[in-house]
């Protein structure tokens, strides 16, 4: 569909950035805040600690002026749940309370909406030993949490996200380093599958609560969405991609907005003998529960064809975005038709149109966008500029694109990248950097922690100020 001319975006676009709490927070045992996963994990070689991050726990003020000053409508970040609970559940950490309820302030200061994941990648310590998502009670270990951020924060607080990219825990979580299995596991499909039927429960009774408590609020899931394609016109690429959508898309949010599971999914984990075991009321409060909108994180698309089962698992995994086959259901491929980053992700602006009209064709709810972004080597020059074009290129691009399914008659609510600041990756350190704003550090050497406005900094405040009508540099 060619559009003559383009809608403009809404006029209460939420424009803003995004970032996680273990990224950039530092202080990672202070003032009260128990150990998470992310502090007693196997760091991958040669990438930072998280002990400082980019040290947001102390320089938030600062921080959120930036953003201000780039003209944010929205700040989407998350609350480290042992920062508040600092043994995941029991006592609450009055200082961990304080300071989100400092963050959320300074935000409202601003006029800058705060958009809260409720879980990115950080469980606590304490409840890892208890067996993690592992355990059939870490579902109401999250209804706890969620009722006391609910408590504290929702008369401030309208938009939720449950469980940052829970798809992604679930298909490369313990590659990455953003989940844990038992070492004992004898069919490790079934137990990551049962990890996520309890992240699938924990979200609906954090939906469900949401409503009950804070009837003005929104809430919703946040999985990473990239569309699948199919290699070829060959029906049995076809049925690849079915295949491939089903198990790293449609899973997640079928199961949130219809409350039932996928029905090629399910035929996957019989075959594996891996579908997961219901506790009572599961069943239930999956029916029930819905969400207000979708939130989704998109860096690219994802291409298969037919797969015999040969493939090695050892290729089977690389990251988020690279290769990912099913051996038997679908092969990841390279999509010959794009560009990479430096880190080797695909480039697919139009599949994140494409993405968004799938989404809302399929759940018919807004969507927001979360998370999109390009990790690069950004390089601080001797006059304390960063020069980063390839970062413009690759947003504008995105950018044009929602306003492309905003003309298609998609709903979306609002933008927000990847990320506000730069901060630690999830496995390829502060090398990799994705943020408008530059923090002068290195992988072992914390130097400065000075900020910088990056030539991004410049060009997003022109394109917020003109309500994403002007993304020329
Ligand atoms: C998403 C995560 O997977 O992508 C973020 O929600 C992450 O936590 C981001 O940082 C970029 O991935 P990476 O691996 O480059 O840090």
């Amino acid at each position: 569909m060619i559009h003559q001319t383009l809608k403009p975006f809404p006029k209460d676009f939420l424009w803003g950035a995004s970032t996680s709490a273990y990224q950039v927070e530092g202080a990672s045992l202070e003032d009260g805040k128990g150990p998470s996963f992310q502090d007693t994990k196997k760091l991958p070689p040669g990438t930072a600690d998280l002990t400082v991050s980019v040290d947001h726990y102390h320089r938030y003020k600062e921080d959120i002026a930036l953003m201000a000053e780039m003209g944010f409508k929205a700040y989407r970040f998350s609350i480290s749940w042992s920062r508040v609970l600092p043994d995941g559940i029991g006592k609450v950490n009055p200082k961990g309370i304080e300071f989100y309820n400092n963050l959320i302030d300074e935000c409202l200061k601003y006029g800058i909406e705060p958009i809260i994941t409720m879980f990115h990648f950080d469980m606590p310590a304490a409840l890892e030993e208890k067996g993690s998502w592992s355990n059939a009670s870490s579902s109401e270990w999250f209804k706890e949490f969620a009722r006391v951020l609910f408590e504290n924060y929702g008369d401030r607080v309208k938009y939720w996200l449950t469980i940052n990219e829970q798809n992604m825990m679930t298909l490369v979580g313990p590659l990455i380093g953003t989940l844990r299995v038992p070492e004992a596991t004898t069919n490790l499909t079934k137990e990551i599958y049962q990890q996520n039927h309890h992240q699938l429960v924990a979200q609906a009774k954090a939906m469900q609560l949401c409503h009950e408590m804070l009837p003005k609020a929104k809430i919703g899931p946040a999985p990473n969405i990239a569309l699948a394609y199919p290699n070829s016109n060959r029906p049995e690429d076809i049925i690849a991609e079915q295949n491939a959508n089903a198990i790293r898309n449609w899973l997640y949010l079928d199961m949130a907005v219809y409350g039932r599971y996928n029905n090629l999914v399910w035929a996957y984990l019989e075959a594996k003998d891996a579908t997961p075991t219901f506790a009572p009321g599961d069943a239930e409060v999956l029916k029930v529960a819905k969400p207000d909108f979708i939130a989704f994180n998109y860096y690219t698309s994802f291409t298969v064809e037919a797969s015999d089962g040969s493939e090695q698992i050892a290729d089977k995994f690389a990251d988020q975005q690279s290769a990912m086959s099913e051996p038997g259901y679908y092969r990841s491929v390279q999509n010959q038709n794009l560009k990479k980053t430096e880190f080797g992700w695909e480039i697919d602006p139009v599949g994140f149109r494409a993405t968004m009209r799938a989404l809302y064709d399929r759940y018919q709810l807004p969507l927001l966008v979360t998370e999109n972004g390009i990790g690069a080597y950004d390089e601080l020059t001797a006059d304390g500029k960063v020069h980063d074009p390839y970062r413009i290129v690759y947003l504008r691009e995105h950018i044009v694109q929602i306003k492309e399914a905003i003309s298609d008659g998609v709903e979306m609510l609002g933008y927000n990248p990847w990320s506000a600041i730069d901060l630690i990756s999830t496995h390829e350190g502060i090398k990799k950097r994705y943020g408008f704003i530059y923090v002068d550090r290195d992988e072992f050497d914390l130097k400065t922690l000075k900020r910088y406005r990056k030539d991004s900094f410049y060009w997003y405040k022109k394109v917020i100020a003109t309500n994403g009508e002007n993304l020329s540099d």
